[in-house]
């Protein structure tokens, strides 16, 4: 398996930009000369400029919390890929749950963002998950199928190799409760599978899928070792250094 592990940091709506400076010094310092595992930090937006700064020359990739569609014009409040590029960005987090939540974003309307971040050069990392009661319904596998295949209608195959899925329970975002690592393994290689429908076996292999809620550095391990989870997006246990490059370090100690 030639898939790299990706670590990423989504900071939500924590951190100034001098905390966040201060805080992506502390990781690039710990772990940000390595490339045996790619390590992402998702800062707010008004973080990203410092934050882009204190990346140089570091193995450490930018990432965002979302993008606008269009490529620029009178949307106040947005910003676009071709902004974000100009920051050095690497990655794009969309249709994160929360946004799914409080702000009304669908699998359907989150695609052109999906086609557009690929368009500008960028990466998505496409959040998908069930809800407590779907899970309870035995819902999880039709949810994240129809997840999937709304949020990457159109996708193109030539692109795939630069998509992330990341596969977050929202009963386990933010309340401690983790899904096991059989739990895990066996929603990662049902959305492999469907991948592999739409894209083919071959694509199907190349694509990261991340997993995410409540990880930290004592569960990583079990979480990671899991052969179709290739990564974590990090909430909470990504605004401390010692929380975070914990488990960088578990992805590397798996890799030695
Ligand atoms: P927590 O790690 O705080 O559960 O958050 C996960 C998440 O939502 C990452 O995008």
């Amino acid at each position: 398996m030639s898939r790299k592990y990706l670590i990423a940091g989504n900071w939500k709506m924590n951190k100034t930009a001098s905390e966040s400076g201060l805080l992506v010094q502390q990781i690039h310092s710990s772990v940000g000369s390595q490339s045996t595992v790619q390590v992402a930090v998702c800062p707010p937006f008004t973080s990203m400029g410092k934050v882009s700064e204190e990346l140089e020359g570091s193995q450490i990739a930018l990432g965002a919390q979302n993008v606008y569609h269009e490529a620029s014009g009178a949307y106040t409040g947005e910003v676009s890929a071709e902004m974000l590029r100009d920051l050095y960005v690497t990655y794009v987090i969309l249709g994160h749950s929360e946004r799914r939540q409080y702000f009304g974003e669908t699998s359907k309307s989150v695609n052109n963002k999906i086609l557009s971040t690929v368009a500008g050069n960028l990466k998505p990392i496409y959040c998908i998950g069930e809800t407590i009661e779907q899970r309870e319904r035995n819902e999880t596998l039709d949810v994240v199928r129809t997840q999937i295949r709304e949020g990457l209608e159109n996708f193109s195959d030539s692109e795939v190799e630069n998509l992330v899925i990341a596969y977050e329970p929202v009963w386990a975002i933010g309340t401690g409760k983790t899904a096991t690592d059989d739990m895990a393994q066996e929603v990662h290689s049902f959305i492999r599978k469907t991948l592999a429908e739409l894209f083919g076996e071959n694509a199907a292999e190349t694509i990261r899928i991340l997993y995410g809620g409540s990880m930290n550095a004592g569960n990583a391990s079990g979480l990671l070792s899991q052969p179709d989870v290739d990564g974590g997006l990090i909430g909470g246990a990504s605004l401390s250094q010692k929380s975070f490059c914990g488990i960088v370090q578990a992805a590397l100690d798996l890799e030695a």
